[in-house]
């Protein structure tokens, strides 16, 4: 994934791809490269780093055509590398394509393209794609590639294009974005608007299942079996700065919005419900390695440490493995009992952080097995790890953390299922239960946002207040933490998170009507607890609002404001009852009129000590 640019018209095209590629260099990118027809001959350019690279290389080496797609490549399947970057092509270098996107059964289709023959010059998921159109290549690339896409499960944004037929592009749409520029006498093809805003602003958006031939004056959309598909030409008024949040006033709003397909990707090609089978690639672990494992410390720093201590419930839970979670700046200096059958559970979305990495190294040296949840592929924390199960989420913008916090509770899930499955510590019904609960989360996320405008209110009503009191329990204590990290980050107000149930042991001394409570009082086996928890704050003058699930009947009883959620299993809760919260933070800190993206003081990636 990340950036797609493509051109067909009477320009040359390589100044309007790099143009458009550079566009979108505020999605983040490890590499890039461009691909042009020129006299009956494909011609690739591709460079690792800054698009500037990629640039010095055209320079040293010129290309001009009048058709061209360019990518810049945030590495999902194999490190960074000019080898891994888009364009790909196959091995008689007749078909290039680039891609956006994850392609759920890359390892089987390799495997029997390896099998008939076939050479691999990447680590990639995508080159199988262009493995395939050439196999199904006679003399119609559209045919070729509607085709290959019968084949191929996954969510893709595709630009392909052919040398034996160097008036066209082909690009095809599933679950990933892909745009279509009309021009007068050119044609234009982008993942994101931005990329096209300078050359036209007449758009089309292609929809799941459309395959669009461009030629320079024409454009025509298809599906896999041909039927001609219309849709309608949009005239975009946004400025850049817009388009770059795809109309989002934020990044972390645009963020909280992406979870439902950041989630998805994550688990993709990585869980059967149907089977009860979870399968991580990325994990080696034998059922033996598994069995002698003695315990399990998860280590991260702030919001990568929450996720650590819902992953706690579920590697004691379903994979019946004692876990202990700790920060990573106290974990390293308090000496723990470490040995060869500890398994460290590392979770960093940048996968620089220097706590945490030295969290790592110290495991290392003790010869603990390393398993790093990462969402940035290449980075110190996933090249030092044994295993990394990367989190799909994309480059994450905003300061603040929001779907990479999803991802690594959905990555750390289904670790978790692994385990369970490879210790037969649960049952194979047990499993496809709780598999099936993941696969519904996203559907349930973009069913909450219906109630948005809930949250909003609610944030409009407190934002004056100057301290707030999260408080859950059991798989949600650590989402009251992370609910009152997030408002604390963006909005600047004082909130505590605490486990519901040690509230009475010394907070509810600051219980009085000027400090809102929020508790997440989902279906559970303790939500009775949580209940009579927040029946002591409200006898001494509390405000609360509630997280309640959808079913719950009596919730407006029990709290002065009820934001309701999809009903789900406790275990996977987290990761919807975190959705609410996340907004609320957000509200609030736009009602205040915060910086949001940028909130005072904090980074990104820490990487000092
Ligand atoms: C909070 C936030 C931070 C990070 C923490 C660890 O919104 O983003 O608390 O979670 O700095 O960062 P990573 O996950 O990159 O190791």
């Amino acid at each position: 994934m990340c950036g797609i640019v493509g051109y067909i018209g009477g320009k040359n095209a390589v100044d309007i791809v790099l143009n458009g590629l550079k566009k979108l260099e505020y999605r983040g990118y490890d590499s890039s490269g461009i691909a042009v027809v020129k006299d009956e001959q494909l011609q690739i350019r591709r460079s690792i780093g800054k698009l500037k690279n990629l640039k010095e290389n055209i320079e040293k080496n010129p290309l001009e055509s009048n058709i061209s797609i360019g990518h810049t490549r945030w590495a999902t399947h194999g490190k960074p590398s000019e080898e891994n970057a888009h364009p790909h092509t196959d091995p008689t270098k007749s078909i290039v394509i680039v891609h956006n996107g994850i392609i759920e059964n890359y390892a089987e289709l390799k495997l029997r393209l390896e099998k008939e023959g076939k050479e691999f010059k990447s680590e990639t998921d995508t080159e199988v794609i262009a493995h395939l159109i050439k196999k199904h290549y006679k003399d119609n690339l559209l045919n070729a590639v509607q085709e290959t896409l019968k084949e191929i499960k996954g969510s893709y944004a595709l630009g392909i294009i052919c040398k034996d037929e160097p008036n066209k592009i082909v690009c095809a749409r599933q679950n990933a974005s892909l745009i279509v520029g009309a021009g007068k006498g050119e044609n234009f093809l982008a993942s994101d608007i931005p990329a096209l805003l300078s050359y036209t602003r007449n758009m089309i958006f292609l929809e799941n299942g459309d395959i669009a031939e461009l030629t320079a004056n024409e454009i025509t959309i298809t599906d896999i079996e041909n039927n001609v598909k219309k849709r309608e030409i949009k005239n975009i008024k946004w400025d850049c700065v817009q388009a770059e949040k795809e109309g989002y006033k934020h990044f972390m709003l645009k963020e909280i919005y992406e979870q439902p397909r950041t989630i998805e990707d994550t688990f993709r090609g990585r869980i059967y419900p149907d089977e009860g089978r979870v399968y991580i690639e990325e994990i080696k672990l034998s059922k033996e390695d598994i069995k002698s494992i003695s315990n399990i410390y998860v280590v991260a720093c702030g919001t990568a440490y929450y996720s650590g201590l819902v992953a706690k419930f579920l590697f004691e839970n379903f994979a019946k493995i004692p876990t202990e979670v700790d920060i990573a700046s106290e974990f390293r200096y308090r000496e723990p009992i470490l040995n060869d059958k500890v398994l460290i559970v590392i979770v960093s979305q940048s996968g620089e952080t220097a706590d945490t990495l030295a969290a790592l190294r110290l495991a290392k040296s003790k010869d603990c097995t390393i398993l790093a949840v990462c969402n940035v592929v290449g980075s110190s924390i996933s090249r030092e790890a044994d295993h990394v199960v990367y989190t799909h989420c994309g480059p994450e913008i905003g300061v603040a953390s929001t779907k990479a916090f999803t991802g690594q509770l959905t990555a750390l899930y289904m670790v978790s299922l692994d385990l369970a499955c490879k210790k037969e510590s649960l049952s194979k019904e047990e499993i496809k239960k709780y598999l099936k609960e993941l696969w519904e989360i996203p559907v349930k996320i973009g069913d909450f946002f219906k109630q948005s405008e809930t949250v909003y209110e609610v944030a409009k009503r407190f934002a004056n207040k100057r301290d707030f009191l999260y408080l859950g329990r059991h798989v949600n204590y650590p989402i009251a933490l992370e609910g009152a990290l997030k408002l604390k980050e963006i909005s600047y107000i004082h909130a505590e998170g605490y486990a519901a149930g040690e509230m009475k042991h010394g907070p509810i001394a600051l219980i009085d009507d000027d400090m809102p409570i929020i508790a997440i009082a989902v279906k559970s086996k303790v939500y009775e607890k949580v209940i009579s928890n927040i029946g002591e704050a409200k006898a001494r003058g509390a405000t609360v609002i509630i997280i309640a699930s959808e079913s719950d009947k009596t919730a407006s009883n029990n709290g002065d404001n009820v934001i309701y959620v999809p009903d789900c299993d406790e275990f996977v809760s987290p990761i919807l009852s975190v959705i609410p919260l996340q907004l609320l933070a957000y509200y609030v800190a736009v009602v205040l009129g915060c910086d949001v993206d940028q909130p005072r003081n904090l980074a990104k990636s820490v990487t000092v000590e």
